[in-house]
């Protein structure tokens, strides 16, 4: 984590769902936080050198504080579970200065709001500020079921509750999202923003990209996934452009670790390919992208990669280091 930081107070942990807490983090001496606009994410540091991002989830008006929630992640290194189990009321955490990779499109003309299981930590933030200003959106929240979605009381209880559609997968067929239907129902020039598992990310944007939405109509988070090596991947080569240095890279270790390894360090925050800290161009042969965060065009230039999560498609890469 850069410059910038802030040590902030755990103000309230409250359960919001199965497996969810949400983390009230304000100024110890009460002083104003930083602003924020909807769609920003914070990095919290969690414990030495593991930090995570979460999206702010009040209102962008509230100036004294940030809400994340934090789904416990069964497959986590550390992460979801350090939270939930550690982090107590009272305790002091070291956070960054909220960032915004995810912001609303505020000229447009109308908003889709698409949120799934804990992805509805950014997309109620923007429904905050839609509803604020006035904006013409809808919401649709889906989960696995009521019980595993999060601030359905504080939705329900909002001045924009008309406006959100809940779809649970263990109810009825009826109330399940018919995702091409709604996105072949909106008005053009509607603006999507999507958040949530890959899984529905990708039913998402697989079907407005197949709907002819147009790229810059498109918004879109990932959440990461933790980081496994996966059965088949093969060992390679990265040379670094600058010496001509050649390091291995095995078959269960990522280019970040190996050229740790190496001693050649990569900076990076997230380690699942979502936050592009560790971005680096790729001068010849092909990789192998793992990540959530370049666009399909940007990954089919195969121009730059994420060395936290992607590998190779040819025996080596260079790498502009
Ligand atoms: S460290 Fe976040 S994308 Fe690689």
């Amino acid at each position: 984590m850069g410059e910038g930081t802030l040590m902030l107070r755990v103000a309230a942990k409250t359960v919001e769902a199965e497996g969810i807490c949400s983390f009230e983090l304000a100024d110890p001496t009460g002083a104003p936080l930083p602003a924020f606009s909807a769609g920003s994410h914070i990095d919290v540091l969690i414990d030495d050198g593991l930090t995570r991002q979460y999206s702010l989830c009040n209102d962008p008006a509230e100036g004294h504080r940030y809400l994340i929630g934090v789904l416990r992640d069964p497959a986590s290194r550390g992460g979801s579970a350090a939270m939930h189990d550690r982090v107590a009321v009272g305790q002091l955490i070291r956070v960054s200065a909220p960032r915004n990779h995810f912001a609303l499109a505020h000229g447009a003309g109308r908003h889709l709001l698409l949120a799934g299981g804990i992805g509805v930590t950014p997309i109620l933030c923007m429904a905050e500020r839609l509803a604020a200003t006035g904006a013409a959106f809808a919401m649709h929240y889906c989960a696995r079921s009521p019980a595993r979605a999060a601030f359905r009381d504080r939705i329900r209880a909002s001045g924009f509750a008309d406006a959100v559609r809940f779809h649970f997968d263990d109810g009825d067929a009826a109330q399940k999202l018919d995702i091409p239907a709604l996105l072949a129902a909106q008005d053009a020039g509607t603006h999507l923003y999507v958040c949530g598992p890959k899984g529905f990310m990708d039913a998402v944007l697989g079907a407005a990209r197949s709907g002819g939405w147009p790229e810059e109509r498109l918004h879109y988070e990932f959440f990461g996934a933790e980081v496994a090596p996966a059965a088949g991947d093969q060992a390679f080569e990265v040379q670094l452009a600058s010496s001509g240095r050649i390091i291995a890279v095995p078959a269960d270790k990522t280019v970040v670790q190996a050229l740790l390894e190496a001693r050649v360090v990569v900076d990076t925050s997230c380690e699942q390919g979502v936050c592009g800290t560790c971005l680096t161009r790729v001068l010849d042969g092909v990789p192998d992208h793992r990540d959530l965060y370049l666009t399909p065009e940007e990954q089919a230039r195969n121009d730059q990669f994420l060395p936290c999560c992607s590998r190779a498609k040819t025996p080596r890469l260079v790498l502009d280091i």
